[in-house]
């Protein structure tokens, strides 16, 4: 059977899914990740949701020309995925706000029982915010780059005690500065925070509040980088 080459970014999240997980892939669009999995024996079982009929198709068709049992919903989120079908949910390729949505809409999935794999391409510190509050912990960050761009897949478990973390403080989590690559990124997140902050610092119309929230946000960039070079 013809194998399926991941690109960097799927292959990351494929790495971290435990041998033999029922996996659930929300968003699976093409299937590529699960069908992967699943030709590589890696996996018991693959669900792939969506919420659009043209992706589905998509994932029916790739499934039935590798060979693979790829079981399809059509539906927003994990609306037609129940927890004792899954222990392992992939969520990537999605803004952070709808990740944080569909987490909420499964109040299963804060369990402990379930492991999370996220990666958001938008509104990363929201991200880690909203787990926090909602009693998520994240246990490993994992960072690795298509192309130009960087990407974070966040391994996440339910069952902490909830916390308020302001979101100066989420641009990062204490498992990301142990991970490979940490520093460069940090290099990448602080340019590209200082930038914003000089930008706001010469704006006519200038917002304090901001301002001294993105002025806590580079600090504590600028520190978790110190202690790390
Ligand atoms: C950019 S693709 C990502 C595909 C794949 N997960 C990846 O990372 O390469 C996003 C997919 O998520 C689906 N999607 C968007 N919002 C969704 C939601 N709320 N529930 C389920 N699927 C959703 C889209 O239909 C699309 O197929």
């Amino acid at each position: 059977m013809e194998s399926m080459i991941l690109t960097p970014r799927l292959a990351c999240i494929a790495a971290l899914v435990p041998q033999g997980a029922r996996l659930a892939d929300v968003g699976t669009d093409h299937g590529k990740l699960p069908i992967s999995l699943l030709l590589e024996g890696r996996i018991a079982s693959a669900i792939g949701s969506d919420i659009g009929e043209g992706p589905l198709a998509h994932a029916a068709r790739n499934a039935q020309e590798h060979g693979v049992s790829l079981s399809l919903r059509l539906a927003p989120g994990l609306d037609a995925v129940r927890p004792e079908e899954c222990d392992t949910v992939s969520i990537a390729g999605m803004g952070g706000q709808t990740i944080a949505e569909i987490l909420q809409a499964a109040p299963w999935t804060a369990d402990g029982a379930h492991l999370l794999l996220l990666q958001p391409m938008t509104m990363v510190y929201e991200l880690r915010q909203w787990l926090w509050a909602h009693g998520y912990a994240i246990e490993r960050e994992t960072l690795c780059r298509e192309d130009r761009r960087r990407y974070v897949v966040l391994s996440v478990r339910g069952g902490a005690p909830a916390k308020q973390v302001p979101l100066s403080q989420c641009a990062f989590s204490p498992a990301l500065l142990c991970t490979f690559g940490a520093a460069d990124y940090l290099q990448h997140l602080l340019t590209r925070e200082q930038r914003a902050l000089t930008g706001m610092e010469q704006a006519r119309d200038r917002d304090d509040t901001r301002l001294a929230a993105q002025r806590a946000l580079v600090q504590e960039i600028e520190q978790a980088l110190e202690g790390l070079i």
